[in-house]
């Protein structure tokens, strides 16, 4: 794992809009993981941008999101595949028939899992998985005790995650009490994840996930099993790091990051 610090929460988008964009032009057909929640807005928005100025070409990509929750239908605006619709598809040159989702209302959710499981393998894997994290230490909706080599399943969420979601919902009664999410072992074996957090309440897990011991209770713990992860936090979400001087010292001085130091001229990211 790598943690990568940067100023802000625009500069820690930036960068994670940016080397999905690496990516997907070394690889027009690659398969993205993608992720919901208020940290990715950003990062769908930017890659709107880049789409819209610098004509990243999503034609060829095939996409996975990691959940969906049980008894929403695509157009109820709670469910993520209108959230995913109105931030990124509806507005890049993707093929809706190359953009997954869980079908939370299917008569079978098992079934629906092993299926979704299937489409992913027959896609190849995914290639770049973009992950969000809950304050309780979620990925997906990989609730304390997911088992580190959990399958797409249906989970129920915990409190925490109830209390997060709350306010998209008018409230905890009306949030929806199970998702189809992707498992733990799931996301491990996409070939590379990408983690992003920002703010000062997300300090203190990601404290736990880069730097804690592994753990089923908090299962972005499991990413530090992961050949390819690389977790990118603003400053404030740094703020628990114990070797955050050193996660500095790698963003500064390795070759690999060399390109993605200076931030682009406006006109390349931003319009
Ligand atoms: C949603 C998902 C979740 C979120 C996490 C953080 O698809 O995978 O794990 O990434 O709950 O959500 P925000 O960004 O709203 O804090």
């Amino acid at each position: 794992m790598e943690a990568i610090i940067r100023p802000d929460q625009d500069s820690a988008a930036l960068l994670v809009a940016r080397l999905i964009a690496k990516e997907l032009r070394a690889n027009p057909s690659l398969v993205l993981g993608l992720a919901t929640g208020r940290t990715m807005e950003s990062v769908y928005r930017i890659l709107v941008r880049m789409h819209r100025n610098d004509h990243l070409d999503f034609s060829l990509c095939r996409t996975f999101n990691l959940d969906e929750y049980v008894g929403l239908p695509p157009n109820d605006p709670h469910s993520y595949r209108f959230y995913m619709n109105r931030h990124f598809f509806g507005q890049v040159n993707i093929d809706p028939r190359n953009t997954h989702l869980p079908n939370g209302l299917a008569d079978d959710l098992d079934a629906e899992c092993r299926d979704y499981e299937e489409k992913i393998l027959r896609c190849g894997g995914i290639d770049l998985q973009l992950l969000g994290i809950g304050q309780a230490g979620h990925i997906g909706f990989n609730e304390p005790l997911s088992a580190l080599r959990s399958r797409t399943r249906v989970k129920a969420l915990s409190p925490a995650t109830v209390e997060q979601n709350a306010s998209f919902f008018g409230g905890p009664a009306g949030v929806p009490r199970r998702a189809i999410t992707m498992g733990v072992g799931t996301i491990l074996e996409s070939r590379r994840c990408l983690l992003m957090a920002t703010g000062p309440t997300k300090a203190e897990v990601i404290a736990k996930a880069v730097e804690g011991p592994i753990t089923a209770m908090i299962s972005a713990t499991a990413l530090q099993l992961h050949p390819r992860c690389t977790v990118v936090v603003d400053e404030p979400a740094a703020a628990k790091l114990q070797a955050a001087d050193y996660y500095r010292w790698i963003f500064q001085n390795e070759p690999e990051w060399e390109e993605f130091r200076p931030d682009p001229p406006p006109s390349a990211s931003h319009s």
